[in-house]
């Protein structure tokens, strides 16, 4: 169903024993690249940027690219090649590290063998038949999402150590002073970091054993000048749930590199071949929104696999911040009354259902209900839910075992990593390699979902690994496929405490990450706006948490709150016995918005605005066929200025005219004194003046939004 190897290339096509100085390209729309290699050297891309002309001389390309050389180098430049080879006195890291079964270092030295190509795929193979290695290098091109998919493969003749390798290597432009990479905690995931270019290497690498807050593996390398909506950027993501290497280096002699692979010596076995996960590449010429856009549609359209590609996302009520553990039958039942007159179509029951799980110490693994909570097991409270016409969903963290649990007694062998390891939220990971371990959680995760009727897993990971292991990651990859096999029509959630396994790994295996665990609108308005970067609406779940923020403290207005979470795919997290009738009122219109308009909504691209108030985080979500769109202008701050300055939209035609209107009208402040026009009602203007004067949003408080909609006429 789903894989991890880009896919054979047909065999009829195979060009062999081609002449020296092979030039290959690869092209969409929008972007060429141009991979050239000297005689039977390994090659090395040498353009990649804004489309070429057809007729481009590839072979005069590859002889024009040639670096100059002066004194106190070396003869020639060594090759910045797709594997760089530490053989051929390449002078930065090397994009291969592996030795014998015997553990002696080995010093490939790779020749080409031969070359696939067809019209949107390009497969190298080289050979060092010295040390009976094979080195393959897959590219697939997407016209319609621009995405080039890169992965290299590694095959031995007889078993090898994997130390480090690494997807195909990228050169990074010289037009660029500073790269886009992300960190960030519980709570406060995908944080931009701006790391200017300097000679020497920026290595992010994260051992934790899952993708991590702290390492979401993507990059945006910025050329000079780039905004959100303007300029060339190149975009990157490793496809990987286990942990990556990312290394940024540029050379003494000026050139940049890029490397993407699993973390180091995660390859615990010596093996006859490895494979890097799919590196995701983009070239944008319409800022980071290009790039933005390109992974967005990508991951819904091609990475994820829907069970019922039709059915409009439904609104969820998940109710982990209004009951926690404490599961009574009949506060659950009121709850999902509410829930459902609220608009809530899909109800996901969380952690506390099974084994004596009355807190987080305790019974993770014992995967069977609750006697105590669920005399008669989960059938009422699933038939109440569907009689309120919602479908049922049901947490699980499967990868998870507390030392306190009726399996850690009894299989203690199946936890992965020592005895004496330090427990995270007091419990160790499953050791996923192992077929029983896998079997085992199979068989209990099976018989709840036959029992019952189920269209949805909320699949948790709370704790980082003991120690990075790919075989860890596959193994639930494993058991993540075999049971969509088994249970197509259940969709899954991707969640870590929040945001810690997002990546798109994880998302072919999957159709919705949990972003944060951080309700908090205002937190949440930052992290929704990086996320863009990478992530559709569709996919991208977002709650309407409780008046007082339970991870913050912060006490947000409702209309704010509702508003946030209508930006992504909907849902509610508060006890909704908490709103007051206002609330209610509020939210029941917003979620009711939101419905009216998902089915052009969860297709739209998210274009991230350049607001000139960095007070304001704003948005513009725009309907596949253009026309029309949304805009969020969330007011993250209070801004320096008095007055707001206006909003430049983007994306537009220039010479159409649009009708605007605010959605929210009501959440006027009673401090605005002003009339411009979009107070009283629509206005109709043209793309060019929302473009380059700018929307006039009325004057607002801090903690609040404004909501925007624009037709074509
Ligand atoms: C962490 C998740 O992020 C929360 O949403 C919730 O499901 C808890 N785990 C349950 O233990």
């Amino acid at each position: 169903m789903t894989t991890d190897t880009l896919p054979p290339a047909p065999p009829q096509t195979v060009v062999a024993q081609k002449p020296v100085d092979h030039v290959w390209r690869l092209d969409d729309a929008r972007q060429t690249m141009v991979i050239t290699a000297t005689g039977e050297r390994l090659p090395q891309i040498v353009y990649w940027g804004t489309r070429l002309p057809d007729g481009e001389d590839l072979q005069m390309l590859h002889a024009a690219s040639v670096f100059d050389i002066t004194g106190g180098m070396l003869d020639e430049n060594p090759d910045l090649s797709l594997c760089p080879e530490a053989s051929r006195t390449f002078p930065g890291q090397p994009g291969l590290i592996v030795r014998q079964g015997n553990g002696t270092p080995i010093l490939p030295k790779f020749c080409f063998a031969d070359a696939v190509e067809t019209t949107d795929r390009l497969y190298l193979n080289y050979r060092d038949a010295e040390n009976g290695l094979s080195l393959k290098f897959m590219f697939l091109t997407d016209p319609e999402t621009h995405i080039i998919t890169a992965q290299t493969v590694l095959s031995a003749d007889n078993p090898v150590h994997l130390h480090w390798l690494s997807a195909p290597v990228i050169p990074a432009p010289q037009h660029s002073d500073e790269m886009i990479d992300f960190s960030g905690r519980w709570c406060g995931e995908f944080q931009p970091n701006r790391t200017a270019w300097s000679a020497g290497m920026r290595y992010r690498e994260n051992r934790t054993g899952r993708t991590g807050h702290e390492h979401f593996p993507g990059l945006l390398v910025p050329c000079t000048g780039a905004t959100n909506t303007a300029g060339e950027v190149y975009g990157f993501h490793y496809g990987w749930s286990g942990g990556h290497r990312m290394v940024a280096e540029e050379l003494p002699d000026g050139r940049r590199q890029i490397q993407w692979g699993h973390a180091a010596r995660m390859e615990h076995e010596a093996g006859l071949e490895f494979k890097t996960a799919p590196l995701y590449l983009t070239y944008s010429n319409t800022g980071l929104n290009g790039c933005a856009v390109s992974f967005q549609r990508h991951v819904r359209d091609r990475i994820v696999t829907w069970p019922k590609p039709d059915r409009p996302r439904p609104v969820h009520y998940n109710c982990w911040e209004a009951v926690y553990f404490d599961h009574k039958l009949d506060v659950l039942c009121d709850i999902a009354d509410r829930a459902a007159a609220l608009g809530a179509e899909r109800f996901v029951l969380d952690d506390g259902w099974f084994g004596n799980r009355d807190d987080d110490t305790r019974a993770l693994s014992d995967w069977e209900v609750d006697p105590r909570k669920y005399p008669d097991g989960l059938g009422p409270l699933i038939d109440h839910v569907h009689a309120k016409g919602m479908s049922f969903g049901l947490w699980f963290e499967p990868e998870m075992i507390n030392p306190d649990s009726n399996i850690h007694r009894a299989h203690p062998d199946w936890a992965l990593g020592a005895e004496d390891q330090l427990l995270g939220r007091q419990q160790k990971a499953l050791n996923m390699a192992l077929p029983d371990v896998r079997d085992f959680l199979y068989d209990r995760m099976s018989a709840i979902l036959s029992a019952h009727d189920i269209d949805y897993i909320k699949w948790d990971h709370n704790r980082v690994l003991p120690t990075p292991d790919a075989a860890q990651t596959r193994g639930s990859y494993a058991l993540i496929d075999r049971l969509r096999t088994d249970f197509p029509n259940v969709e899954i959630e991707s969640c870590a405490s929040g945001g810690g396994r997002i990546d798109f790994g994880i998302l072919q295996r999957t159709q919705r990450v949990w972003l944060s665990d951080s309700n908090d609108a205002l937190e949440r308005l930052r992290i929704q706006h990086d996320a863009a970067l990478f992530l559709p609406l569709s996919i991208t779940g977002s709650h309407v948490g409780p008046r007082r923020c339970h991870t913050s403290g912060r006490v947000l207005d409702i209309s704010f709150r509702a508003w946030v979470a209508a930006q992504r795919h909907m849902g509610f997290e508060m006890d909704p016995r908490e709103l007051t009738d206002h609330e209610a009122s509020v939210l029941t219109t917003a979620t009711s918005w939101w419905k009216t308009n998902r089915d052009w909504l969860q297709t739209a691209d998210i274009l991230r605005l350049d607001s000139a108030d960095p007070a304001v985080i704003a948005e513009q979500q725009m309907a596949r066929d253009a026309d029309r769109f949304v805009v969020f202008a969330g007011k993250a701050a209070t801004s320096t200025q008095i007055s707001p300055r206006p909003l430049r939209l983007t994306a537009l035609d220039p010479d159409a005219m649009y009708r605007v209107r605010l959605v929210n009208q009501d959440d006027m402040s009673r401090l605005t004194r002003g009339t411009p026009a979009l107070k009283s009602g629509p206005i109709t203007v043209s793309g060019a003046y929302l473009m380059n004067h700018g929307l006039a949003l009325p004057w607002a408080f801090p903690d609040t939004i404004w909501v925007a909609q624009g037709e074509r006429l």
